[in-house]
């Protein structure tokens, strides 16, 4: 814990309940490149944990992209995989990551040379994959960016039009100015430390969020045809199941929470010695599913209000919340509608910040770890470069449409390596790593360090077997399926 610090981990400021702790006076925002001197300084408390480690994980992945995912891959038996997938997959690799982290007091960098010097590729391959997240999670931020201001300028009712997204994305100069602009407010809040501030502010922005949701679902359940929308979503059809739902949730799960990526493995390393790890993820991965099937709720039956759940609305991907939303809002009338509107994109909005002010963190973080630079500089080439790596994909529906690979924008392109390709390869790595080099017994000590760990059988049994063998039959059979050998 005394080495040289060299990563991120935003939101760690003291929770009220903790301010007598002593622990209390030390706690501080870790900023990537060591502004807090020498000493790792760590998060005060278990809550302080939790609610760092859930303000990474809850954002854009939960809002915008669980529910298109469940709309298009089937409904209820996406859900189904999705719940079996985070209770055995989610749970061991986010209680690996933390305890890696733990161990070792490094970020994914260095934290896997420090266990073996054979294995830093992985912490290589890590770290490349919020590289690709970052540039396109912040065109994702820009269409948010880019509605909350329409409402808020008073144009809600053009946002519940038919061609109003489609005519947005396409175009080349508005999709790359609210990419620009997301972009450049993270970088601003990142270099000038002000992350706690935000992460204060996220604390009773993330409660709104979650209330706004609950009350446009109820309303929007109450609209002729919801339903049909609920029963789609709740109920599985095992006839919908195909490979592409399994690869599809898998992905979405490592990204929903933060997993397989390095990002956990650094909050980690900030979580104090005498805080339980496996209490810690149950409760992140309780809100984080939490919120995005909740959000699913509010979003799906909307889409069979507005459109009878056709196969284009349910199939049609990262559009759905950006159409299916404004057209509730829009039964509010003009004022109630702009008003709905404008503060529910400004929650999203929020919650996507403090997403991409971790990506950026981490980001950050390699660059110094690698390079050896200032924290300045490195902020400066992680702008520079997040600014040009998402340019293609903000691109990719107007100015350069034509690059695609089977239907798929440069956009989905990004999303579908990272998540269904990169990240499963990590994580399939990372049970191999723990499970026969450095073996369980490294990582279940230190979850043992303060008590019993309650679900260690299963753990080695996951890690050792089921997750690797697994993931990697998700793998091949999703590569024999896109070749057309062999179809499931
Ligand atoms: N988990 C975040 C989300 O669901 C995305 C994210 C991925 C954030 C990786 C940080 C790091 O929106």
């Amino acid at each position: 814990m005394e080495e040289k610090d060299t990563s991120l981990a935003t939101g760690c400021e003291s929770p009220t309940a903790d301010a007598s702790n002593e622990a209390a006076q030390s706690a501080q925002t870790p900023n990537a490149g060591g502004e807090v001197g020498k000493k790792r300084s760590s998060f005060t408390g278990k809550i302080g944990f939790v609610l760092a480690a859930a303000g990474s994980a809850v954002g854009l992945g939960n809002i915008w992209r669980f529910p298109y995912l469940a709309a298009k891959y089937g409904g209820g038996i996406f859900i189904l995989t999705y719940i079996i997938l985070a209770v055995t997959f989610g749970f061991v690799l986010m209680i690996a990551e933390i305890a890696i982290g733990r161990k070792t007091g490094a970020s994914a960098i260095n934290a896997f040379k420090k266990l073996h010097k054979k294995w830093a590729f992985l912490g290589i391959l890590c770290a490349v994959i919020p590289i690709i997240i970052l540039p396109y999670y912040s065109v994702i931020g820009g269409w948010v960016g880019k509605y909350f201001f329409t409402y808020l300028t008073g144009s809600g009712a053009a946002a519940a039009g038919d061609t109003f997204f489609s005519s947005f994305i396409a175009s080349p100069w508005q999709s790359l100015l609210f990419f620009a602009l997301f972009v450049t407010v993270v970088f601003v809040i990142v270099l000038f430390g002000v992350e706690k501030g935000v992460e204060k502010t996220s604390k009773f922005l993330m409660p709104a969020l979650v209330l706004l949701t609950i009350g446009v679902t109820i309303y929007t359940l109450t609209m002729p045809n919801s339903l049909e929308g609920v029963k789609y979503y709740l109920l599985p059809d095992f006839k919908k199941f195909s490979i592409g739902t399994v690869l599809g949730a898998l992905g979405q799960l490592f990204y929903s929470m933060s997993l397989a990526m390095g990002i956990m493995i650094t909050y980690g390393s900030y979580m104090k010695k005498e805080n339980k790890i496996e209490s810690s993820v149950h409760q992140i991965e309780v809100f984080d599913t939490g919120i995005a099937l909740l959000a699913g709720l509010m979003i799906v039956p909307a889409a069979f209000v507005f459109s009878d759940g056709s196969p284009e609305t349910l199939g049609q991907g990262p559009g759905l919340m950006f159409v299916a939303l404004p057209k509730v809002f829009q039964t509010f009338g003009p004022v109630g509608g702009g008003i709905l509107g404008a503060l529910f994109f400004a929650l999203v909005l929020f919650a996507a910040l403090t997403s991409a002010i971790s990506l950026m963190e981490t980001v950050i973080s390699i660059v110094i770890d690698k390079f050896r630079l200032s924290r300045r500089k490195a902020c400066l080439i992680t702008y520079i470069g997040t600014l040009l790596l998402g340019i293609p994909s903000a691109l990719g529906f107007g100015a350069f449409k034509k690059v695609s690979i089977g239907g798929m924008t440069i956009l989905d392109m990004m999303d579908f390596l990272s998540n269904s390709v990169l990240m499963p390869i990590a994580a399939f790595l990372t049970c191999v790593f723990i499970g026969y080099v450095i073996q369980c017994k490294t990582i279940t000590d230190e979850i043992e360090l303060n008590g019993k760990f309650a679900m260690k059988k299963f753990f080695n049994v996951m890690v050792k077997y089921v997750c690797p063998i697994g993931i990697a039959a998700i793998l091949l059979t999703s590569i024999l399926d896109v070749a057309g050998v062999f179809k499931l």
